[in-house]
């Protein structure tokens, strides 16, 4: 093609706009969601309301958050199924020793007993920006209705929660009910707020999803994969594939998102806090990020 001839089309092809690269659109970023974890523990109390509020009032759109069970059947918002000697203080004002936590076993004690533990006032070493204060553990249920409740007024879009159930064989009629029994208390809570379609259950413990996919078929689920585990023989071990694969953030590579994607299932990965780590995350096609410090995330997810 001669060099006139070309020069001519390219000014021709500004003139009409019709230049390829100038009309095409920038494909859009796809959306990651941010997930509390535990609410916005960097900055608040694990796990508390407050903490919960903070996460959305920073960017999270999703809340993670961790169950247990008390003796009077009620599902509690806690990442321990006793009172960790790390955040908490006694009723009697005193520390927990950390060989005598187990004794503080929330399943053997009501709701209103758990009320008279502090897991705030501490604070909690490993953050220390975190702000404390005195605040008990919530129940599941007043958490749903606090924050559906802090959404409607600030006018937020509907949150999603992500909630964990802490179970292991050996705690079995111990520190939680057997897997059955747990999962039935959880989706009964979910069902009194209509929340099914908002929520997504995970467990490291493959016995409660086998046991929510057996009761609630339709039920959105998350395995959770460790860092010592192995994500593809794990999955194997579950039997089915749920529609969420959770690995902790060391064992995110290319050949894992590849692996979920001809799989057909999501991925989200915890617990990602240092910018460095949330930068290096971003260059991943995830479809989740779980971190402490949701306003972090925030800057690196929400700045394309
Ligand atoms: O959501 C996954 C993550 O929370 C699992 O670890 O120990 O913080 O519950 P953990
Ligand atoms: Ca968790």
């Amino acid at each position: 093609m001669p060099r006139s001839f070309l020069f001519v089309l390219v000014l021709v092809s500004f003139a009409t706009g019709s230049f390829p690269q100038m009309n095409a659109e920038l494909p859009k970023a796809k959306f990651v969601s941010i997930e509390g974890h535990r609410g916005a523990r960097g900055y608040l109390p694990e796990n508390t309301i407050p903490s919960f509020t903070l996460a959305l009032e920073q960017g999270a759109d999703t809340l993670e958050l961790d169950v247990v069970v008390t003796k009077d059947k009620k599902v509690l918002v806690s990442h321990e199924p006793w009172f960790s000697h790390l955040i908490s203080t006694a009723p009697n004002g005193e520390r927990i020793e950390k060989e005598k936590e187990r004794e503080h076993n929330i399943y053997k004690m009501t709701y209103a007993e758990t009320t008279k533990y502090d897991v705030g006032s501490i604070g909690n070493v490993g953050f220390p920006d975190q702000k404390p204060m005195k605040v008990s553990k919530p129940l599941m249920t007043d958490l749903f209705k606090a924050v559906e409740k802090f959404v409607n007024d600030k006018k937020l879009a509907p949150v999603r929660y992500n909630i964990e159930i802490k179970s292991a064989p050996q705690g079995d009629g111990t520190f939680h009910p057997a897997p059955d029994e747990f999962a039935r208390l959880v989706l009964a809570d979910i069902k009194k707020f209509g929340l099914e379609k908002r929520v997504i259950i995970q467990s490291f413990d493959l016995r409660p999803l086998k046991e929510l996919k057996k009761m609630a078929s339709t039920q959105q689920l998350a395995l959770l994969v460790g860092p010592t585990e192995d994500p593809v023989l794990k999955l194997e071990r579950l039997t089915f594939v749920p529609d969420t694969l959770s690995p902790h953030f060391s064992l995110v590579n290319e050949k894992l998102v590849a692996f979920c994607r001809e799989k057909g299932m999501k991925l989200v990965t915890w617990t990602v806090n240092e910018s460095a780590d949330l930068e290096r995350m971003s260059k991943f096609d995830l479809d989740g990020i779980i971190t402490d410090y949701p306003d972090r995330a925030v800057q690196v997810f929400r700045k394309r």
